[in-house]
């Protein structure tokens, strides 16, 4: 049974769309789960100290750079014994949240995890599916077509850096239930949720054998 790393971005730890996507996943999930809670715990961010330590050898770490080297190792760790990857992660800001950045920035160590090509990454053609979830809309003709700067970059990273066989589930408009002015686009986004829901299913069933 393969071992998937879940791993939620959301800050919010009831009602978020992405936590819930994430679950239906997970519940079709027929294997041993690594759940991360970046939104609970966050991982500090990458220190000079931290960048260091990849340049050096242990025996000459300071005290700092073993404890930023550990915390590396620990993530590294924790992706490298995964067959399959689950990132549930909000838009804040027009882009992913600082504590999913947090976390890539890391575990993507050149040489280590990442290489020149995709194909050289020590995790590349293993199966990932990233639940993309945004308040609002950004599809072409939107107001704000071109601000979602969270997806195209997460599919970059996750496909052309971590040469993973990814799926992208979107959820979007999920602040229409709750925005002035966002009514005439509550259908919409219960018909986005849904759908995201059933592909996140089909998604984890199709990734693991059922049991019978
Ligand atoms: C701090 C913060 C910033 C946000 N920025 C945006 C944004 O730039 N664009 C957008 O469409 N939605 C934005 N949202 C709305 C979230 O993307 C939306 O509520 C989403 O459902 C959050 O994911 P979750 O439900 O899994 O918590 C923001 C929400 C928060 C809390």
């Amino acid at each position: 049974m393969p071992r998937l790393l879940h791993i939620d971005a959301s800050a919010v730890p009831t009602g978020s769309v992405s936590r819930e996507v994430a679950a239906t996943f997970v519940g079709a999930w027929s294997g041993p789960v690594t759940h991360r809670d970046l939104g609970a715990r966050p991982v500090p961010h990458l220190t000079g100290a931290g960048i260091a330590a990849r340049f050096s050898p242990g025996h000459e770490w300071t005290a700092e750079q073993a404890t930023a080297a550990f915390l590396q190792d620990a993530l590294i760790g924790e992706l490298l014994a995964a067959e399959a990857y689950l990132f549930a992660v909000p838009m804040y800001n027009f882009g992913a949240p600082s504590t999913f950045k947090a976390w890539l920035d890391q575990i993507l160590v050149p040489g280590r995890v990442s290489g020149m090509r995709p194909e050289d990454s020590a995790v590349a053609g293993r199966p990932a599916t990233l639940v993309s979830v945004r308040g609002g809309g950004y599809g072409p003709g939107t107001p704000k077509e071109g601000w979602d700067f969270a997806e195209p970059y997460l599919r970059k990273i996750l496909t052309e850096v971590l040469g993973l066989e990814l799926q992208v589930i979107t959820a979007e408009l999920t602040l229409a239930d709750t925005t002035p002015g966002m009514e005439g686009l509550r259908e919409a986004a219960a018909v986005s949720r849904a759908a995201a829901h059933e592909a996140a299913r089909e998604r984890a069933q199709r990734l693991t054998p059922q049991p019978a």
